[in-house]
């Protein structure tokens, strides 16, 4: 029986993690609802440790030891451009780590009570958390992988594909029933098993544009899985911990797919259909306008209406800083300017309005691709940076491309659009941008950090 003040403590931590999720769902607040988030964690490790009659005491505090060290390190270390991989990291360890302790469980409670006396209910509750949580483990292993550039990134597919993936399915589900008609060890072992294998011939197909929606699925799995730990261990902390984050994951990954015009069902099988989800690509030759910073700060400073819009490149280029510093010099001449932000810039959601706070961006100049969309038309001067697929019109205008449906920002109806890029390569989806070749377009190549300080030297002096 957990005590009173045990409770009151799991309660508070619970409260903490309403609180943390609504801190989260604004820039404004997200610094302190992720704080919060953090002293709940704490306060349930801590309760935990307190009020449950633990063995191994030692042993346990050594894994926290190690596992502190290393998520500092890997925390301090990571780039704004890796996070999606750390998030996929730790989610699917937190994913093997339900499924373990759902195997532990078991092996206790056949040990205690004998086969035949442990409830139905209880026992489906933990060949879901073990078939589920082995998922989230493997499946997010290979998103890692798949995003650190481990391995390609392209959509793998083999021909036995689909009947491997239905043939584990029907695996896993069988012996989770088999799990709950005849409790053994080996047996959740095996379900522990398919799982993993399904989760690996899950994501193998996703191509790497879809790989963060991906994530954010197998981060709601994990979300349900220890909600269902939760059940097993009679802990209400972390059914309502397991409940909070499979419902924000589950409606994280509509809101992505919906972003990026996809269905969820094309995003995980669409390669397996035959088309590819990422393009093919190939760099063109055909001829393009480019300037230096000089020429690109005379149509900056002689515009009445600018609009940035900030992608992926801005982020590894670290060149944030530096443009909020343009952008104020623009400002001081009297050029009204905006920032475009698309809900799938970059690689995670939220990454360009984290990127953009972290240089100082008041919120009010951040515009959402729904309210800014119609106001193309009346700039002067559209500044691209490190951005790509975000304003390609072949999402819509070329059925078939990866992003074809996707909505877009309109930086095509601009008076003039420069994009800031090193190369002609192609963005994440991996397809030829036509607007690179519009005549209206001006392309200022070279590292965004470097062309973005040259630029606002080049502003200034006008
Ligand atoms: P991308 O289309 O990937 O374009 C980024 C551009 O930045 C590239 O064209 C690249 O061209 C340029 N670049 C890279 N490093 C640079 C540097 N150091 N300096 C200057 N330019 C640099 O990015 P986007 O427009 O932000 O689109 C996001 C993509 O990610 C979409 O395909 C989207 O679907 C996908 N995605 C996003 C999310 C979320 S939630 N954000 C989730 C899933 C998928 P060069 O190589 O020529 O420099």
């Amino acid at each position: 029986m957990t005590p009173t003040w045990a409770q009151l403590c799991y309660l508070a931590a619970a409260v903490c993690f309403i609180l943390a999720l609504r801190g989260l769902s604004s820039p404004r607040t997200a610094r302190n609802g992720n704080l919060i988030g953090a002293v709940g964690a704490v306060l349930a490790c801590v309760t935990v440790f307190f009020a449950v009659d633990l063995e191994h005491e030692v042993w346990i505090l050594v894994a926290i030891a190690i596992g502190t060290v290393i998520g500092v390190i890997g925390a301090q270390q990571v780039q704004m451009t890796q996070m999606p991989q750390l998030v996929a990291l730790f989610n699917g360890v937190g994913g093997g780590a339900a499924a373990l302790v759902a195997l532990l469980e078991l092996q206790e409670v056949i040990g205690e009570v004998g086969v035949g006396d442990v409830p139905t209910f209880d026992l489906a509750a933990t060949a879901f958390t073990i078939l589920v949580g082995s998922v989230s483990f493997s499946g997010s292993m290979v998103t890692f992988a798949k995003l650190q550039e481990l391995m390609t990134t392209r959509p793998v597919t083999f021909s036995g594909l689909p009947v491997a993936f239905a043939l584990t399915l029907l695996a896993g589900l069988g012996l989770s029933v088999l799990l709950v008609a005849d409790a053994a060890m080996w047996v959740g072992t095996l379900v522990g098993v398919a799982g993993l294998l399904l989760g690996v011939l899950l994501v193998l197909p996703v191509g790497g544009a879809d790989v963060p929606i991906v994530i954010s699925l197998l981060n709601a799995f994990t979300g349900l899985t220890v909600a269902a730990g939760g059940y097993v261990l009679g802990n209400t902390l972390l059914l309502v911990a397991g409940t909070l984050v499979g419902a924000s994951g589950t409606f994280l990954t509509k809101m992505m797919a919906t972003a990026m015009g996809r269905s969820l069902a094309n995003t995980l099988f669409g390669a397996l259909k035959g088309g590819s989800t990422l393009g093919a690509g190939e760099v063109s030759d055909r001829p393009v306008r480019s300037a230096g910073p000089a020429d690109v700060a005379i149509l900056l400073g002689y515009a009445n209406r600018v609009i940035i819009v900030p992608g992926y490149g801005l982020a590894v280029a670290q060149a944030q800083h530096t443009l909020r510093e343009l952008v104020d010099v623009l400002m001081a001449k009297g050029i009204a300017v905006d920032y475009a932000i698309h809900p799938v810039a970059g690689r995670m959601p939220g990454h360009m309005n984290v990127l953009l706070a972290e240089a100082q961006v008041p919120y009010e100049q951040l515009k959402e691709m729904g309210d800014i969309n119609g106001e193309f038309k009346q700039a002067d001067v559209v500044l691209v940076v490190g951005a790509n697929d975000v304003v390609n019109p072949a999402a819509k205008t070329t059925p078939g491309a990866p992003i074809y449906g996707m909505p877009i920002l309109n930086a095509d109806e601009a008076k003039q659009v420069i994009f800031m890029k090193r190369s002609m390569r192609p963005g994440f989806a991996g397809i030829e941008n036509e607007l690179l070749f519009d005549p209206k377009t001006t392309l200022l190549f070279g590292d965004a950090k470097d062309t973005m300080s040259k630029l606002l030297s080049a502003v200034k002096s006008l």
